[in-house]
């Protein structure tokens, strides 16, 4: 924000937004700090980075339909924001897993990639959001111009491989990943509707 930038309410609501989304972050510390993560700390916190991750991208692709509805710009002023914590939480989950899960092991990483179809599924989301996050600043949304747009539709893919590799790594009990795989459903479907009704 410039210093010519008005200090709106908006501005006010970043801040709270902000730290809200960082509140997830500290509760993880606390929890493994305190012995509360329960006796596999690596697995409390793979869990729940991935799953912090997966609701910041849901929580992003809510903006735009709320523009729709409320007719008013304000969703989208938070979508940098929300944009950047999913992916603040998925390099988490990606940092637990190859650095404390797998202890940089590279061969065994390599080999899980290859072996697990729900890893290969995460990465290709991981990899996705990249220059979505590289492109996320004001100088580079005026530098690609409308390719921006195209660009960051890379978001609709990330999501869809986020959700498989959700559904692809559950055992037994499948009701979350399918929460989730009906929730992104809604949230592109709205958006393949409006654009077929407009033509
Ligand atoms: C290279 C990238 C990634 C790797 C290696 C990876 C690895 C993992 C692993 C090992 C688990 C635990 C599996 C188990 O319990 O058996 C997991 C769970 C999960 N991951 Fe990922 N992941 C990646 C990317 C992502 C991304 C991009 C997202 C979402 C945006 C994501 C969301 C989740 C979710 C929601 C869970 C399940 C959490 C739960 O059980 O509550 N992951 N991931």
């Amino acid at each position: 924000m410039g210093s010519s930038a008005r200090w709106t309410w908006v501005s006010w609501l970043k801040i709270v937004v902000f730290l809200l989304l960082c509140a997830p972050a500290v509760a993880m510390v606390v929890a493994v700090v305190s012995g509360r993560a329960g006796p596999n700390p690596i697995e409390f916190l793979t869990h729940e980075t991935g799953e912090m991750g997966l609701r910041m991208l849901m929580l992003g692709l809510m903006l735009t339909p709320m523009r729709w509805w409320f007719k008013s710009t304000v969703p989208i002023r938070f979508r940098r924001m929300i944009g950047l914590f999913a992916f603040f939480y998925v390099i988490m989950h990606f940092a637990i897993y190859t650095v404390l899960d797998q202890q940089l092991d590279i061969a065994s990483i390599t080999e899980d990639l290859f072996k697990r179809t729900y890893i290969i599924a995460g990465f290709v989301s991981l990899v996705l959001l990249v220059p979505l996050a590289i492109t996320s600043t004001k100088a580079m949304m005026r530098r690609l111009g409308k390719r921006w747009l195209s660009l960051h539709k890379l978001v609709y893919v990330a999501s869809i491989a986020a959700v498989l590799h959700y559904i692809w790594l559950a055992k037994g009990d499948q009701i979350e990943p399918l929460v989730y795989a009906a929730i992104l459903a809604v949230l592109l479907g709205m958006r393949l509707w409006r654009k077929f009704r407009r033509g």
